[in-house]
């Protein structure tokens, strides 16, 4: 993209800082933009952006990309299922604080904090006992939240899932699938922006101290310092010896910050002692 047609861009979004977005990600978001409006060039789309407050709005909403899916990388959910929930249980037997707190800390549309739950859940059922548990699922978008606390899904949106996963953990009303509120009791819903200088951890969990931090597929949408930010912000609220999960395509970014796959090509890490 060329420098005035950015310069313009960021005069006109001036009071949402977009500069923290990566450069090849915004060149994309405006490509994508310029074809749904039909402008033929970046000048024109920087035009129609100073006199349309709508594209304003869309072209900002856009960089908010909400795409999700249930138990979206499924190594990763798998070592989570198969390793990593029992060295956590394991260190609770010894801790006076039984209850497992996890922060999904980009939760989207709920998908994949329902898939946590629904692991938990069902971890509980084959051992016969219950699992203490508590997920702080955060968005920096209210309307994914909203969308997620409803948790209405099309069968398409169900594809990852098991038939009995379906029959366990969902309603069905005409073609819509709702989560039934015994998956959602452990699951607090709220908004929290991953870049605020305000709170270091989701005001709602109170003190953080999380034994598992879901932060996926949102690092590479922004520049190197913001990465740092965000992944400064989330290894400092877990416990000593507790897990970060990121995205697939995000695993070479977290290598670069002093942090340790647990398991190869699993995206779960541990701070490097
Ligand atoms: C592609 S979705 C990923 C959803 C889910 N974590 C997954 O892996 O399927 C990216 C999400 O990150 C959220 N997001 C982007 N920047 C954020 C920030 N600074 N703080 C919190 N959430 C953010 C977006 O609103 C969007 O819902």
């Amino acid at each position: 993209m060329k420098n005035t047609a950015i310069a313009r861009l960021l005069l006109k979004t001036k009071g949402f800082d977009i500069s923290k977005y990566d450069r090849a990600f915004l060149k994309k978001s405006i490509q994508r933009r310029m074809t749904v409006m039909h402008c033929a060039s970046e000048e024109l789309y920087c035009t129609l952006m100073e006199q349309n407050e709508e594209e304003s709005i869309a072209f900002l909403d856009s960089l908010l990309i909400g795409y999700s899916e249930f138990f979206r990388n499924s190594l990763s959910f798998a070592v989570l299922e198969k390793i990593i929930f029992t060295s956590i249980l394991v260190k609770k037997t010894n801790s006076v604080r039984k209850e497992i707190r996890i922060w999904s800390a980009a939760c989207s549309s709920g998908q994949e904090t329902y898939s946590l739950a629904m692991l938990l859940k069902e971890f509980k059922k084959g051992e016969g006992e219950e699992i203490n548990f508590r997920i702080f699922a955060t968005d920096c978008s209210e309307v994914m939240v909203n969308d997620a606390r409803k948790g209405e899904y099309t069968i398409d949106n169900l594809s990852n899932l098991s038939l009995k996963q379906i029959n366990n953990w969902f309603r069905k009303q005409d073609d819509v699938y709702t989560v039934k509120p015994e998956l959602k009791e452990n699951i607090d819903f709220s908004v929290f922006d991953l870049l605020s200088d305000e709170f270091s951890s989701p005001p709602s969990s109170i003190f953080g101290n999380f034994d598992l931090v879901v932060c996926a597929n949102l690092l590479f949408y922004y520049k190197p310092d913001s990465q740092k930010k965000i992944i400064g912000k989330v290894t400092q609220c877990l416990t000593k010896g507790g897990f970060l999960m990121t995205g697939e395509t995000e695993r070479s970014i977290l290598m670069q910050h002093q942090l340790m796959e647990v398991y190869p090509q699993s995206a779960i890490f541990k701070i490097a002692q």
